[in-house]
């Protein structure tokens, strides 16, 4: 490594999201399930998800984002791209390098990130470290999620709470001051806690067994109740230990922007930090929970609406499999999402 790294900081230079066309409402669910537009709104906050359209998989949703983030950077190319999914194309190899050259970018690096809801930041972790250290100058981030493909349709605990769709940051090497530096980054995981969010078939454990996986065990999985206190507990904890961090009050955050997986959490977090509800960045009505891609769509979507205007100091934190977590923050840059 031959260039000085200190003092140099990841600064978002361009955004972009997509969603797939397909808008599914809560009573097309209740032709086919026992549940309710009522019920999934009063519990959820859920109005519609968009849903990808048989043959369309998770790559095609990156590439979509991805090309927009390049777009709103103004023609920067990064020399890593990192993608993070719960639903890669293929068990192997990893679907970033196919994203990568589908876009172009010749030969980079480029590999998955697996951290379920909390995907996006812990790979804008990752590019954010490859910058800091000099092994990148600019990095693409994508978070992308085809995750109705994984679902049970005949499990309406889960069936109504997701949807599909892709987010994107491009990250260039610039001053920790500047607009839109990445400014403190906290992860946490708890592995005791893997049972709550799975697909218990499938890998290496499953298969080890050299018995037949139980068809239920072949889709995702997940035990709401403890997940919902977990998701409260570390989204609260981590989104402190970042405004500490960094030294903001919690009168200082002008957007609160959290994983979008129900909106009674989105609240309850909200809440305990103190932030007023109207800070909270909600678009979880209309996308649903779209796992690791959810917290730069809210972003691209408060950027589009004007929610989200230069200089607002925006505060981010998410929770999801593993058990995993994150938050960071950031002062919106002048960029307009692609
Ligand atoms: O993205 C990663 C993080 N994920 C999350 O953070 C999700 C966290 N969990 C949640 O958001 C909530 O726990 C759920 C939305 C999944 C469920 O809401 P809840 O208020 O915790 O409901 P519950 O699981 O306690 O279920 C209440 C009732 C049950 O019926 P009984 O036992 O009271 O008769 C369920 O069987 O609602 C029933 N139910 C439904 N009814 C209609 C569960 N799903 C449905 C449904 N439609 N889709």
């Amino acid at each position: 490594m031959d260039r000085p790294t200190a003092g140099r900081a990841a600064v978002i230079a361009g955004l972009g999201a997509y969603v797939p066309e397909r808008v599914v409402t809560n009573d097309m669910l209740a032709e086919h399930l026992d549940t309710s537009d009522e019920w999934i709104r009063t519990r959820t906050g859920i109005s519609t998800r968009h849903v990808v359209e048989p043959g369309t998989a998770t790559s095609d949703l990156a590439v979509e984002a991805g090309a927009r983030a390049l777009k709103s950077a103004g023609g920067l190319t990064p020399d890593v791209l990192v993608l993070a999914t719960t639903t890669p194309d293929r068990p192997c190899p990893g679907t970033a390098p196919d994203v990568a050259a589908r876009l172009g970018l010749g030969r980079i690096p480029a590999f998955d990130v697996s951290a379920v809801c909390t995907g996006f930041l812990y790979a804008l972790a990752t590019g954010a470290g490859f910058i800091a250290s000099g092994l990148a100058e600019r990095v693409l981030v994508v978070a992308a999620e085809a995750f109705t493909t994984i679902l049970n349709p005949a499990d309406r605990t889960t069936s109504v709470i997701f949807g599909d769709g892709a987010g994107a940051v491009l990250l260039r090497a610039g001053d920790p001051a500047e607009p839109g530096a990445v400014k403190a980054l906290d992860l946490g995981s708890d592995g005791t806690g893997r049972d709550l969010i799975t697909v218990p078939a499938g890998g290496s454990a499953q298969r080890s067994t050299g018995l037949p996986a139980k068809p239920a065990d072949t889709y995702f999985q997940m035990d709401g109740k403890p997940v919902f206190m977990n998701a409260v507990l570390h989204m609260t904890a981590s989104s402190k230990k970042v405004l500490d961090e960094i030294g903001w009050q919690v009168s200082d955050v002008d957007a609160f922007v959290g994983h979008q997986a129900n909106l009674r959490i989105l609240h309850a977090v909200a809440d305990r930090l103190k932030i007023p509800r109207e800070k909270a960045v909600v678009n979880v009505d209309r996308v649903a929970n779209t796992a690791g891609a959810s917290i730069p769509l809210a972003l691209a979507d408060a950027a589009a609406d004007g929610t989200l205007r230069p200089g607002d100091r925006v505060l981010m934190t998410a929770f999801g499999g593993g058990l995993t977590w994150g938050s960071t923050a950031v002062e919106w840059p002048g960029i307009e999402a692609g």
